[in-house]
């Protein structure tokens, strides 16, 4: 429920995309938003108020002229009240009215006579996104301070393929969330990592272990949302980087390494929440063993590069943060890696709340002491991280 207590207009105008925006209503809808919905009359081709209706349990807007307000004021009264206006999808011709500030429908006087911020999601032909008028319309509701979100490429309800289809309505909610997330990272340069890592003992076996990649994507998410520039390097995992978040992926401990001392220096913070492999295997073989060959060889390890302690002992290091998971005695072994890896932060989780599943229980230990968060979903948990290091690093 990220958006409780948020209002939300959204205005739905006429494309195929339309019927994405039900969708988009419901889940809207599902993270707490307050949603009304306001159509153009070309909408209503596409997908019926009905539809609208039903899915945010409120009359929906489509004429300028609607009498259902006392005041016959629909558009003054239905923005004054937002706290933000979502146009998905937008069409060129509306982009074209709003950017020309006109004001001949309900929903693009409701734009013009707005107080509060307004985001666009076109949705077109990719011929019609490239045309001169609909760049140059683009880029004078950029100048407003007009928020684009998209368009992605893809194949076309046309059947054409090229730039122009709207967000999925995940995508699209994902950046109403960003919008809405106090910007306390704004600005900063974040290098992290997350997942596990994968050592070859053969080209088809390996020693790994049971980090699902759920807490470090968690964190990654929250940090751009918080107005980050986040590069994720991320060892093998089931599902695609969160949303503006830029992915390294690596296998070994070895890769990990490499991908983050190219880039950490730049970096103004460092959060590592993969579970590193602390040995790989020296005597890798190259092709498959087998068992008819005399059997399996002895497995010889040798010690990774800890990663961690390597960005934070750089010259100009930036700010780091480490992740610790124990089977027990949790502050003892937290506070003894943050001391030996010379990190100011360190996430403390026992394996049996941490490793896999949704939720979490986080201690978090600093100079200043320890501080237990209550246990709650990874994604809580990684917001409520990236508020301390912005408080330890004097942006809160
Ligand atoms: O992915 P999930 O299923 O959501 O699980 C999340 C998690 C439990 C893996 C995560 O919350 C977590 O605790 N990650 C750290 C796991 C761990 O115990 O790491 P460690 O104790 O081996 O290392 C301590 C710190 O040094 C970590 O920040 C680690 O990333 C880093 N490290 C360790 C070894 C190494 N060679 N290089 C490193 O950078």
């Amino acid at each position: 429920m990220e958006l409780q207590g948020k209002r939300i207009v959204l205005g739905v105008t006429g494309g195929i995309a339309a019927y994405k925006a039900a969708e988009l209503v419901r889940l809207l809808g599902k993270q707490g938003a307050d949603v009304q919905v306001a159509m153009t009359a070309g909408a209503t081709h596409f997908v019926t108020t009905t539809t609208f209706q039903a899915l945010s349990g409120k009359p929906v807007f489509a004429d300028q002229w609607d009498e259902r307000m006392p005041n016959a004021m629909a558009h003054i009264d239905l923005s004054r009240q937002a706290d933000l206006i979502l146009i998905a999808p937008a069409s060129a011709d509306f982009l074209a009215r709003i950017a020309n500030g006109l004001a001949d429908d309900l929903l693009a006087t409701m734009v013009l006579a707005r107080t509060c911020p307004l985001l666009v999601a076109p949705a077109m032909n990719l011929q019609m996104w490239e045309n001169p008028a609909t760049r140059r319309n683009v880029a004078r509701l950029a100048e407003d301070g007009v928020k684009i979100i998209g368009p992605a490429s893809g194949e076309q309800a046309c059947g054409e393929v090229g730039a122009g289809r709207m967000l999925e309505p995940e995508e699209i909610v994902e950046e109403v969330l960003a919008f809405f997330a106090p910007k306390v990272l704004a600005g900063k340069k974040l290098v992290m990592t997350a997942g596990p890592t994968f050592e070859a003992i053969d080209p088809v076996r390996g020693i790994t272990n049971l980090s699902s990649g759920r807490m470090g994507y968690a964190v990654a998410r929250a940090a751009r949302q918080a107005g980050a520039e986040v590069t994720l390097v991320s060892g093998p995992v089931a599902f695609d980087p969160p949303q503006g978040v830029e992915r390294i992926p690596v296998r070994s401990a070895l890769d990990m390494h490499a991908a983050v001392m190219a880039r950490a220096a730049d970096a103004d913070i460092f959060i590592g929440v993969a579970a590193v492999a602390d040995y790989r295997v020296a005597n890798s073989a190259e092709h498959k063993l087998k068992k008819d060959n005399g059997g399996m060889p002895p497995i010889e390890l040798v010690e990774n590069p800890d990663i961690l302690a390597e960005v934070a002992a750089l010259p100009n290091a930036p700010f780091c943060v480490g992740f610790a998971a124990e089977s027990r005695n949790l502050e003892e072994y937290a506070q003894n890696k943050r001391r030996k890896k010379k990190v100011p932060l360190i996430a403390g989780n026992l394996i049996q709340d941490g490793f896999g599943g949704d939720d979490n229980r986080l201690v978090l230990f600093d100079d200043a002491g320890v501080h237990p968060l209550t246990p709650a979903p990874k994604s809580i948990l990684a917001r409520q991280l990236i508020e301390h290091i912005a408080h330890l690093t004097g942006k809160l």
